[in-house]
């Protein structure tokens, strides 16, 4: 296993240890959620953990979490959850992040907000000073709407560009729609970004995650650090 491997199974193992049994959780996409996943299979099956089920982010996320036997329930069944435990593509001091580079950001924001606690689990390679720095913001939009969505975005100073599968296809959400990566040149007001965006017709989210996280693991060469605050 490499390194950035290592640190995000360290990064999950620490998440994990603030899951409670007999509690309901959201179960976060991408490779740092599949640790996780690994992770919370194993202490349900030695018994460190019992009557944990979970509300998945993803189709991925739940096709594994099958394979790996954790039980799971739905949204509907389960509006209110213990915790989320996800990955981040950044995260700045503030603990305000981009998601969605595998593209599941809309199910993974729902299910974090209706989390009393949302843990992010990161390798230190995700820490940023200001967001954006590393990645674009990935925005979901509806397809009728992705030529509208894309010019309006043009305005805010970005170079929309559709995210498109390894055939040239469109990618296609769980959700149905398409997603524009939007690499901004600077981030310097998040919060005024979000009410920008979420302005434009036809923007169903984005994956700028502002003021949800409880709590951080971030495992790094040095150790893990844990930076928190209440929700
Ligand atoms: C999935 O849509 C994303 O939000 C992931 O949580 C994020 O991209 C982090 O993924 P990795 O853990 O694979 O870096």
């Amino acid at each position: 296993m490499s390194d950035i491997e290592v640190f995000k199974r360290q990064a999950a193992e620490h998440a994990l240890d603030h899951v409670q049994s007999n509690t309901r959780i959201g179960l976060g996409s991408g490779s740092t959620a599949r640790h996780m996943l690994h992770g919370l299979a194993e202490r349900l099956a030695d018994g460190r953990l019992e009557n944990v089920v979970g509300v998945p982010t993803s189709e991925a996320t739940a096709d594994l979490a099958r394979q790996l036997g954790i039980p799971l329930t739905t949204l509907d069944d389960c509006p209110e959850l213990a915790c989320t435990l996800d990955g981040a593509d950044e995260i700045d001091p503030q603990m305000n992040l981009i998601k969605g580079l595998g593209g599941a950001l809309l199910r993974e924001k729902i299910v974090a907000a209706s989390a009393e606690r949302f843990f992010v689990l990161v390798d230190s390679s995700k820490l940023v000073m200001q967001l954006g720095e590393r990645t674009g913001v990935p925005i979901e939009v509806i397809p009728f709407a992705q030529t509208l969505c894309m010019q309006r975005l043009r305005d805010l100073g970005c170079q929309p560009k559709l995210r498109q599968n390894d055939d040239g296809t469109p990618f296609c959400t769980d959700e149905g729609n398409v997603i524009l990566d939007c690499r901004f040149v600077k981030i310097a007001d998040p919060d005024a970004l979000n009410v920008t965006i979420m302005s434009i017709p036809g923007v169903v989210d984005h994956g700028l995650f502002l003021g949800m996280t409880t709590t951080a693991f971030i495992a790094g060469s040095t150790g893990i650090t844990i930076m928190t605050h209440s929700k």
